[in-house]
C-alpha cells in the first residue's frame, strides 16, 4: 500500500514549558489528523483516549465514512449505488483489490472462489463437539479459528500468493461454515455447496434444503441476501474491524485474526445489535407499547437502549439503513408479507423517534441493525443466526482491512499505552504478617 498522507501544517503542542510541533496531516476526504507517534519521546506524555472518539489507528483506502452527512464509500463507490448494481462478491474484489474488476477479473475471482467452497470433512465433525443449543456465534468463533487446524498452508501473511489464497479461501467458506452450524443447530444434515449457484442463493440452498426435496429460493430473497452482505462488507476502524488488525498486527495468521473479528463483532453494541434489535421489537410487540420502551431508552437510571439506533460516526441516516428499509418493504411485497406486526412496530417506531427531541438533540438515527434483523427474519432466519449473518458480509471487510496493514510500512505491532492509577510501589508481606 502506498502512503499518501500529505503534510497540511503543523500543531504545537506546549506543555509543561515544553513546545511541540507535530505534523498535521490530511487525506482524500474527512478531518486531517495530528501525528502524535513523536509526542511521547518529545514530552513524555502519552495521549487517553477511552473507546477511541478522537483517535484515528491507520491509513486507509479502503472505506470512508462522512458520519454528518450519511455518506459511506468503498473505494469511492457510494453504498447505495454499489446495493443497486453490484453484488456481494464483486464487493469483496472491489474491497480486498482496491477496484472494480474487469468481466475476466471477475470470471477468474468468482471461480477461485466457487472452487473452495467445500470444508474439509473432518471439520464436520468438529461441529458434533458442541451442544446443539449452543449460540451459533460461539461456533462460529470455535470454527473459523479451527480452520487453521485443516488449512495450514496458506498462513504466511507476508506472501501474496498466501494472503490471497487465504483471502479467497475465507470467502469461500464461511457461507459453508455458517450454513453448518445452522443446520447443526437445527439438527438437519450438512447441505454441500453447488458450483452453478451464485454466492448468495449457494448460502441459502445450504441453509433450507433438505435431502427429502431441493430448495429453490425466491430471486427476490437472493437479492435481499446479496444485499445483506454487500451492506455489512466493511466500515473502517469498528470494533471488530479494529480487533482484526491488532490481532492480525502480531502477526497471527488470517484465520486467528478473523477468528478474534467474529468474536468482537458479538457483543450487542456493535454485531450483536441486530438479534438484539428484533427481541426488542418482539418484546415491544404493539405500536401501543412503543411510548413505554421509548420513556426506557431516555431514562438513565434505566440501561435499557434503543438497539439498532445510534452510531459513534453517523450523526445523521445510516445510509446502509436506507437500503436496509427498502429492501425489506420489498421482501415484504415480493413475499406477500403484508402488515409484519415487527415491521409495523419498527417503523412507527422509528417515525416517534425521530420526532423526539431526546434523538434528535443526541442525534440518534436508525443503524444499519435496525432492518437487518427484519429482514433475516423474513428470509427465514432465527435470530440466534443474524450475528453470523454480519460475520459473513463483515468477512470481506476484515479480510481487506487486515490486508491492507499487513502491506502498510507504518503499521507496527499495536500496543496501546495507559495511564496507571492503582497502588504505588509497596514491598510484599508475607501472609503470617498480615492480620
Ligand atoms: C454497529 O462502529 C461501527 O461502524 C459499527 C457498525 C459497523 O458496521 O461495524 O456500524 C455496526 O455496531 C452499529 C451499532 C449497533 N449497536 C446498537 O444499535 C446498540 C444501541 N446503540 C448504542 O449502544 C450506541 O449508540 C452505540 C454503541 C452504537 C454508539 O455508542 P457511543 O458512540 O459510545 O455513544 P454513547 O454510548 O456515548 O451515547 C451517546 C449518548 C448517551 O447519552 P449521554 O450519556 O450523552 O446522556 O446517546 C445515548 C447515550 O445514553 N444513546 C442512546 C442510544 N445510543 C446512544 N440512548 C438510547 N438508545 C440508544 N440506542
Amino acid at each position: 500500500m502506498e502512503n499518501k498522507t500529505v503534510q497540511k501544517g503543523t500543531a504545537t503542542l506546549t506543555v509543561n514549558s515544553k513546545t511541540v510541533e507535530l505534523p498535521v496531516l490530511g487525506g482524500t476526504d474527512g478531518p486531517d489528523v495530528i501525528d502524535v507517534k513523536r509526542l511521547y519521546a518529545e514530552t513524555g506524555m502519552f495521549t487517553l483516549d477511552p473507546g477511541f472518539t478522537s483517535t484515528g489507528s491507520c491509513e486507509s483506502q479502503i472505506t470512508f465514512i462522512n458520519g454528518e452527512e450519511g455518506i459511506l464509500l468503498h473505494r469511492g463507490y457510494p453504498i447505495d449505488q454499489l446495493a443497486e448494481n453490484s453484488n456481494f462478491l464483486e464487493l469483496v474484489y472491489l474491497l480486498n483489490y482496491g477496484e472494480l474488476p474487469s468481466k475476466s477479473e471477475f470470471h477468474d475471482f468468482s471461480r477461485d472462489v466457487t472452487e473452495h467452497t467445500m470444508l474439509h470433512t473432518q471439520m464436520d465433525r468438529f461441529f458434533g463437539g458442541f451442544r446443539r443449543d449452543s449460540h451459533p456465534m460461539a461456533m462460529m468463533v470455535g470454527a473459523v479459528g479451527a480452520l487453521s487446524a485443516f488449512y495450514p498452508d496458506a498462513m504466511d501473511v507476508k506472501d501474496e500468493d498466501q494472503r490471497r489464497i487465504s483471502t479467497n479461501g475465507l470467502i469461500a467458506k464461511m457461507p459453508t461454515i455458517a450454513a453448518r452450524i445452522y443446520k447443526y443447530s437445527i439438527g438437519q444434515p450438512f447441505i454441500e455447496p453447488q458450483n452453478h449457484l451464485s454466492y448468495a442463493e449457494n448460502f441459502l440452498r445450504m441453509c433450507f434444503s433438505v435431502p427429502a426435496e431441493d430448495y429453490k429460493p425466491n430471486p427476490a430473497i437472493i437479492r435481499a441476501m446479496d444485499r445483506l452482505l454487500i451492506l455489512q462488507a466493511d466500515h473502517e476502524q469498528n470494533a471488530s474491524t479494529s480487533t482484526v488488525r491488532l490481532a492480525a498486527s502480531s502477526g497471527a495468521h488470517p484465520y486467528a485474526a478473523i477468528a478474534s473479528g467474529v468474536a468482537s463483532l458479538w457483543g450487542p453494541s456493535h454485531g450483536g445489535a441486530n438479534e438484539a434489535c428484533l427481541n426488542m421489537l418482539r418484546e415491544i410487540g404493539s405500536v401501543e407499547r412503543i411510548p413505554e420502551f421509548i420513556a426506557r431508552a431516555k431514562d438513565k437510571s434505566d440501561p435499557f437502549r434503543l438497539m439498532g439506533f445510534g452510531h459513534r460516526v453517523y450523526k445523521n441516516y445510516d445510509p446502509r439503513a436506507k437500503v436496509m428499509q427498502a429492501t425489506v418493504h420489498e421482501l415484504m411485497q415480493e413475499l406477500d408479507i403484508k402488515n409484519s406486526p415487527i415491521l409495523q412496530v419498527a417503523m412507527e417506531l422509528e417515525r416517534i423517534a425521530l420526532e423526539d427531541p431526546y434523538f434528535i438533540e443526541k442525534k440518534l438515527y436508525p443503524n444499519v441493525d435496525f432492518y437487518s434483523g427484519i429482514a433475516m427474519d423474513a428470509i427465514g432466519f432465527p435470530t440466534e443466526m443474524f450475528t453470523v449473518l454480519f460475520a459473513l458480509g463483515r468477512t470481506a471487510g476484515w479480510l481487506a482491512q487486515m490486508n491492507e496493514m499487513t502491506v502498510d510500512k507504518t503499521q507496527r505491532i499495536g500496543r496501546p499505552r495507559q495511564i496507571y492509577t492503582g497502588a504505588p510501589f509497596r514491598d510484599y508481606t508475607s501472609l503470617d504478617t498480615r492480620s
